[in-house]
């Protein structure tokens, strides 16, 4: 019973020490970005990311702490370690999987494209938006879809946040923005009182720009810690706790 009882404590140290590397990591994410992550009128941080990040750490058993990172420098943070992970709506594709590793996708939003609602648009052609100014958030698949399909026709301003370019349009300087349907339909839809609309389709093709859905991104050889993640991840999608979350942030 003694022996029996040493070799457990052994192994447990032993596991333990492994799992160490990760009791603590730190996660970097652009805000605002609401509904995705923004922060209370107290200045907490909240939204579907944080809430779920929290959650998959607690289920992990790890100590989560969050990092403002702007999206500009968001994956040259992670290299250099400000941070561990990136979950800040990041859509996983083909371009980033060269640079980071991807968990499972967590969320697959559409893009969409949002205008006032006087607007006469109705739909996104190339003759439609011509001398048109449209708004982006810099460097985000948005960007680059709207910079190769319309850069040679429409004006095009690009936005450290998408907090300065929401205000843009309001101030009405923009005619027409592009970003993650969600993020529009929270900032421009919900809270603006019906005075934008969105034009034309949900657009989530081509899977090049659009790719696959929101991931949790690491540094590539942090595998174990990814497997982590979405071992958590279906934990949670299978205990309810993911529906409750996403509950939470967009209803039904
Ligand atoms: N999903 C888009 C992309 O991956 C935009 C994400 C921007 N996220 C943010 N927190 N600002 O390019």
């Amino acid at each position: 019973k003694v022996l029996s009882l040493s070799i457990l404590s052994l192994a447990v140290a032993a596991t333990s020490a492994q799992a160490r590397d990760y009791d603590e990591i730190r996660i970097g994410v652009d805000v605002p970005y609401e509904p995705m992550e923004y922060r209370t009128p107290d200045g907490e941080l909240t939204g579907f990311d944080i809430d779920l990040g929290n959650a998959l750490c607690a289920e992990i058993g790890i100590q989560c702490e969050w990092v403002v990172q702007g999206w500009d420098g968001i994956i040259p943070g992670l290299m250099a370690r400000k941070y561990d992970a990136i979950m800040s709506s990041m859509t996983i594709n083909d371009e980033r999987r060269e640079q980071v590793l991807f968990s499972e996708p967590y969320f697959t939003p559409p893009s969409a494209w949002f205008a006032p609602a006087t607007s006469e648009l109705e739909e996104t052609t190339e003759a439609s938006l011509e001398d048109l100014t449209i708004g982006v958030q810099r460097g985000t698949l948005q960007d680059n879809y709207v910079t190769d399909m319309y850069g040679d026709v429409a004006d095009v301003n690009r936005y450290a946040t998408a907090d300065d370019m929401v205000l843009d349009m309001e101030a009405e300087r923009l005619d027409i923005l592009f970003l993650d349907y969600p993020v529009g339909k929270a900032t421009l839809l919900d809270s603006n009182n019906r005075n934008y609309k969105v034009i034309g389709d949900m657009i989530t093709e081509p899977k090049a720009y659009f790719g696959d859905g929101f991931g949790i991104a690491f540094r590539q050889r942090d595998e174990a810690l990814a497997e982590k993640f979405n071992d958590a991840l279906e934990s949670l999608e299978e205990d309810g706790t993911y529906d409750e979350i996403h509950q939470r942030y967009f209803g039904e």
